[in-house]
């Protein structure tokens, strides 16, 4: 039984927390696909930085930029300390932000403070609550409410949860879903942790109701390694390059995108990455990893002053490919690298 008293230090659910954030900062992909997309270049400017509107509407809100802090943790003394730390970023910069899986508070009211720190800190913020598919509508009402969140992330794992010692994957996640977002009275947004999303995927959660997705794609945050990492013998080393890539996803997401909303993540490190995932259609773009390592490299202060280049720098590069907003920026012609080529020709794509 966890101690709910000092539930922090003595609890399995903490510790594996703790152990995703460490594991978190080794083992990253770094080929999410969006550098095999380009623009093609023009030289004559017809925008100029100033004029560019990087506004964009999600999840019943319109927001000032497109960038959000995707789910990442709570439930450990770390979890806290990074909650706060991502929540005044968030606060500072007016980005929607997620907190990481709220099943353990659900059933350890101790552990709650962790997650509910980001409301403390950032009290008018717009926060998206975070369960797993095997939640029940009820358990969703409650992770929403102790947040006072403004959407619910509901996360589908099914790699993570093959590699992890203490993984479970059942067949009834769909149905789980379909009643969550029945019932539920914040949006809902149905995402990946890091493993893309095919279309087929997109069929299935379309037909039950879900009309937004975060594709959250392989190149990033790899939970196929940070679980084989914390599993005796590491025995699925083999699984470490499962999954469809941003960029593929982002493809996969044509047809959904047609009346759906598509966010995108995975992978997610500088500010091309951020306009090429809204050229192929995201309607905003989640960070969780960087954000994370540059936590523990450069302290709030040196994340707040990275974010802020982010956000100087995205409309000098709508400027560059002549895109006043992110309307115009879907019109700007690309290329593929042969690879992607190949894979939408494969998967019948465009
Ligand atoms: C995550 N992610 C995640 N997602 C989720 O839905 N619930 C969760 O509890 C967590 N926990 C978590 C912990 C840590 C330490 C990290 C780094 C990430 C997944 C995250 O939201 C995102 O989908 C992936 O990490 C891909 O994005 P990045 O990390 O490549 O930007």
């Amino acid at each position: 039984m966890p101690d709910t008293k000092h539930p922090y230090p003595n609890n399995p659910y903490s510790r594996r927390k703790d152990e995703h954030i460490a594991l978190a900062t080794r083992f990253t992909g770094n080929g999410n696909g969006l550098t095999d997309v380009h623009f093609v270049h023009q030289s004559i400017p017809t925008v100029a930085a100033t004029q560019v509107d990087l506004s964009t509407h999600f999840l019943g809100r319109q927001f000032p930029t497109p960038l959000y802090i995707n789910a990442m943790t709570g439930g450990s003394a770390k979890g806290k300390e990074i909650n706060g730390q991502l929540a005044q970023i968030a606060g500072r910069f007016h980005l929607p932000m997620a907190v990481g899986s709220l099943s353990a508070a659900l059933s350890i009211p101790a552990l709650t403070d962790s997650f509910t720190i980001v409301r403390e800190k950032n009290p008018d913020g717009f926060i998206l609550a975070n369960i797993g598919a095997d939640k029940s509508p009820a358990e969703a009402r409650r992770a929403v409410a102790l947040l006072a969140a403004d959407a619910l992330q509901i996360h589908v794992n099914t790699v993570q949860e093959t590699v992890m010692p203490e993984g479970h994957v059942a067949t009834d996640w769909l149905t789980h879903i379909a009643a969550i977002v029945q019932e539920s009275a914040v949006p809902v947004v149905v995402k990946e942790v890091g493993f893309g999303m095919s279309q087929e995927t997109l069929l299935q959660l379309a037909a039950v109701g879900v009309t937004t997705v975060d594709i959250s794609g392989r190149g990033g945050t790899n939970f196929a390694a940070i679980e084989n990492a914390r599993r005796p013998g590491h025995t699925y080393d083999y699984l470490a390059d499962w999954g469809l890539t941003t960029a593929q996803s982002l493809l996969e997401s044509q047809s959904f995108q047609k009346k759906g909303t598509v966010l995108a993540s995975g992978g997610i490190t500088n500010p091309l990455d951020v306009l090429t995932a809204l050229r192929l259609g995201a309607a905003g773009v989640g960070v969780a990893g960087f954000l994370l390592r540059s936590l523990m490299h450069v302290g709030l202060n040196g994340t707040s002053d990275l974010v802020s280049t982010w956000l100087d720098q995205l409309p000098a590069l709508f400027a560059l490919v002549n895109a006043r907003d992110i309307t115009e920026l879907r019109r700007q012609p690309l290329w593929w690298e042969p690879e992607m080529s190949n894979y939408a020709q494969q998967r019948h794509l465009s």
